[in-house]
């Protein structure tokens, strides 16, 4: 019998390393951050004459190339402060993994060697072994840069008072990186006044810049050249959307493993559009999939109705929301505030339309997702 691994190790015509298409690859080279990246090197050199550098805050969309260009950053200081003898520590922390002040202290403490624990001690215990190291451990004139990526979240979860903190520690200065541009709504006068940031705007790229950024890649991960004009049609797809390198890499790389499973040869714009539908596919049924209880009823009237052909306007839906949910249905008021959830998440629209002279206004709500899709994916379970 033929062994059940021999299949699955069939060499790709089409991928030499995939690897390099992944989020987590640092690339050496990123294409048009050059701007973004000389400033943090501008306020980060500080550090070579033993001074701490001024906080920066690094905002932009996702997928605009600010985790890659600071993690890039940090790297070229350490190699550059290394044979110079300058005591330079570059922590890096996201905050979706530690989202509270407390966590990001203890997580400081052991990357920087000190055994705290998790739990039990209170803020100030950790905050004394934190500043203590300053003063014990390290030289006197150690620099502390702490990076804090996808800031927002902490922000929201645990307040302000990690920034507080860590602005007022001698020898420690702050990277923060925001998703969210209006993060410092989060942001309480009292910090505002210690933190004296540089911002630095990460802007969406445009298919242009997403073309190079994407033809980089492809040279390292591809065994076969790939047309311009594929090249092209992804970048110009993820310009639409946001101006994401992360889109347009996942893009290529679906892409690419569609070309792969039919053992093409080489990979057309027609994958390319197959690997958008696959993805938006993937995102789509993550969305349905994770609602709550309450929230798929609502999207299952709403489907309902679609079938039937019918307008749906909002009290119609809540008419069918009530008959299938006749035990522990919600009021009129929680169906509507549902309904404006399940819009901002895309998977319908909401139309409001005049019916005439004194008649009111009505809400017409239309499914934004595939039928077939989202019935699947309601009754998959
Ligand atoms: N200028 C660039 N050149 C090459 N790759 C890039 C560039 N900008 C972003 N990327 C890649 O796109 C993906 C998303 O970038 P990332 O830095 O994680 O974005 P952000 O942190 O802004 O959400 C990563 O795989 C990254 O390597
Ligand atoms: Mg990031």
């Amino acid at each position: 019998m033929e062994n059940i691994f021999e299949d699955m190790d069939n060499e790709s015509f089409i991928f030499n390393d995939k690897s390099f298409l992944d989020h987590k690859f640092l690339p050496e080279h990123l294409p048009h951050r050059n701007e973004q990246i000389m400033l943090v090197a501008k306020y980060w050199s500080e550090t070579l004459k033993s001074k701490s550098p001024s906080d920066i805050t690094v905002y932009g969309k996702t997928g605009t190339g600010k985790t890659a260009a600071v993690r890039f950053a940090k790297q070229q200081l350490l190699e550059y402060a290394e044979g110079k003898d300058v005591p330079i520590r570059i922590e890096y922390i996201r905050c979706t993994d530690y989202n509270t002040e407390y966590q990001v202290i203890v997580r400081l403490c052991q990357q920087l060697g000190a055994d705290v624990p998790w739990r039990g001690w209170t803020k100030a215990e950790v905050l004394n072994v934190f500043r203590g190291l300053f003063n014990g451990k390290f030289q006197k004139k150690t620099v502390l840069i702490v990076i804090l990526d996808e800031i927002d979240i902490l922000l929201q979860k645990d307040g302000d008072g990690v920034l507080y903190t860590l602005t007022r520690t001698n020898n420690v200065s702050v990277l923060s990186i925001s998703n969210y541009v209006e993060f410092k709504k989060f942001i309480t006068p009292r910090v505002m006044s210690s933190l004296r940031d540089k911002e630095i705007v990460f802007p969406p790229y445009n298919a242009q810049q997403l073309e190079d950024i994407l033809n980089e890649r492809a040279k390292m991960s591809f065994k076969i050249s790939i047309d311009d004009e594929v090249i092209k049609l992804c970048a110009a797809l993820a310009a639409k959307d946001e101006g994401d390198a992360r889109h347009a890499l996942d893009l290529l790389r679906t892409a690419g493993e569609i070309a792969d499973e039919i053992n093409s040869l080489t990979v057309t714009e027609e994958n390319i559009r197959q690997a958008k539908e696959r993805i938006e596919h993937n995102i789509t049924t993550d969305i349905i999939l994770t609602l709550p209880t309450q929230q798929q009823r609502v999207l299952e009237s709403i489907l309902n109705l679609t079938k039937l052909n019918e307008e749906i306007s909002s009290g119609k839906l809540y008419e069918e929301y009530k008959k299938i949910s006749i035990e522990d249905s919600l009021t009129y008021r929680r169906v509507f505030d549902i309904i404006n959830q399940l819009e901002m998440l895309g998977i319908i629209s909401t139309n409001t339309i005049s019916r005439g002279r004194g008649k009111g206004r009505t809400n017409i709500i239309a499914l934004q997702c595939d039928i077939t899709l989202l019935e699947d994916t309601l009754f998959s379970f």
